[in-house]
């Protein structure tokens, strides 16, 4: 990874995969986007709300603009051939470029029909909820939903490059902002203290979306995740490390038919979750959880299941997460706050415990 500044405003983080690329970030990048696209043959993916909102930019793209509606039942089949069926009678070849302007679903369809089309084209991501600006427009994957199966068809496909500009989320829905904060303090807790004292002392400027304060938390965060992708581009060892709290949260989402919380609430109940187990086998200490629990309480995000929930049906849920090698339960686990480790072999009963706490 490799930063530098350009023109001041723009923030340039380079990306070393197998396929370099760069990440910006910026606090009104619309007419730097235009400029940098400029010349090139662009097809623009993006879906109805982003649309309404952000037309005038869009239509200074491309006047190719395909227009999907929003919503993770949208990351389908179905529209990924209407993709397909568009880039096709548009005269789209791999010359040319998918731009997928919007939140992880325009991204991750976007990206999987730039991936396939013609065995492969230009694809450029512009993240415009705080999910996708932190987390799913970084590290190269790309998917679709299938037979109720999320993200079971996709591939690792590396963008040419990034835009980030955080004026975008000035428009996004409250509670798709605040949740996105449990990847955002996930980063914190796993690896980077800095950020977590951060987000503590900048609280109330983020719950007031200053984009000054903003631009920094992304960029950290973006940063974080960088790291750890450039280590582990296929997800073969230490980039598990991004899944803490989140094979509690899969089976969360899960028992509740994906209707009771978006995904970054259920994190935030597996970051404690995860956080408990640490602390039954020593790595962190009960003043470390309630310093983390304090920080996701005062964004407003849930820290117990507040619900009931059959605890031997949530384990066997857990069991079936796809990121569990070998059926022995694989947990990402942490000491103190900054610190991950990925741990094999966690008692079943352990996990029972936990799960069954506070509720
Ligand atoms: N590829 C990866 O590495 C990765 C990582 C994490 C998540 N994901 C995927 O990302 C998806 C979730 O992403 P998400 O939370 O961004 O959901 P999303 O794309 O559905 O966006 C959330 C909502 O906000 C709206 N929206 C987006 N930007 C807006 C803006 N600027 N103003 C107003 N409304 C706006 C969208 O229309 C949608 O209604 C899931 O499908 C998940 O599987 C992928
Ligand atoms: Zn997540």
């Amino acid at each position: 990874m490799q930063e530098s500044d350009t023109k001041q405003v723009v923030k340039k983080i380079d990306v070393r995969v197998s396929k370099p690329y760069t990440i910006f970030v910026g606090e009104s990048l619309k007419d730097f986007i235009a400029e940098q696209l400029n010349g090139k043959r662009i097809y623009v993916v993006t879906d109805s709300n982003v649309y309404k909102f952000y037309r005038k930019f869009l239509e200074n793209l491309s006047d190719n603009i395909y227009v999907f509606g929003s919503g993770e039942e949208s990351k389908s089949y179905s529209t990924l051939l209407k993709i397909y069926d568009f880039l096709i009678e548009k005269g789209a070849d791999r010359y040319s470029c998918v731009v997928g302007v919007g939140g992880g679903v325009v991204g991750d369809i976007a990206g999987y029909a730039a991936s396939s089309y013609m065995r492969g084209m230009g694809l450029y991501h512009v993240p415009t909820s705080l999910l996708a600006m932190v987390d799913s427009s970084i590290g190269g994957k790309t998917g679709i939903n299938y037979h109720g199966l999320k993200n079971i068809v996709g591939s690792f496909y590396q963008p040419n490059d990034v835009f980030i500009d955080v004026n975008f989320l000035k428009t996004l829905p409250n509670r798709e902002y605040i949740s996105a904060f449990a990847e955002v303090i996930k980063y914190g807790i796993i690896m980077d203290m800095e950020l977590f004292e951060f987000l503590e002392r900048n609280i109330d400027a983020l719950k007031k979306r200053d984009l000054k304060v903003l631009k920094i938390v992304v960029e950290k965060s973006v940063k974080d995740k960088v790291k750890v992708v450039e280590g582990d581009e296929k997800e073969r060892g230490q980039r598990a490390i991004l899944n803490f709290g989140h094979t509690f949260a899969h089976a969360l989402e899960s028992i509740t038919n994906y209707e009771k919380y978006l995904h970054g609430e259920a994190v935030s109940v597996g970051m404690v979750k995860a956080m408990k187990i640490s602390e039954k086998i020593g790595l962190i200490s009960g003043d470390d959880i309630e310093r983390a629990k304090t920080l996701l309480e005062r964004f407003g995000l849930p820290v117990d299941v507040g619900i009931e929930i059959d605890v031997s049906k949530f384990l066997e849920i857990m069991l079936r997460d796809k990121k569990n090698k070998n059926s022995s339960l694989r947990f990402i686990l942490t000491k103190g706050i900054g610190i991950s480790i990925i741990a094999g072999g966690v008692k079943e009963n352990l996990i029972l415990e936990v799960i069954g706490e506070d509720n």
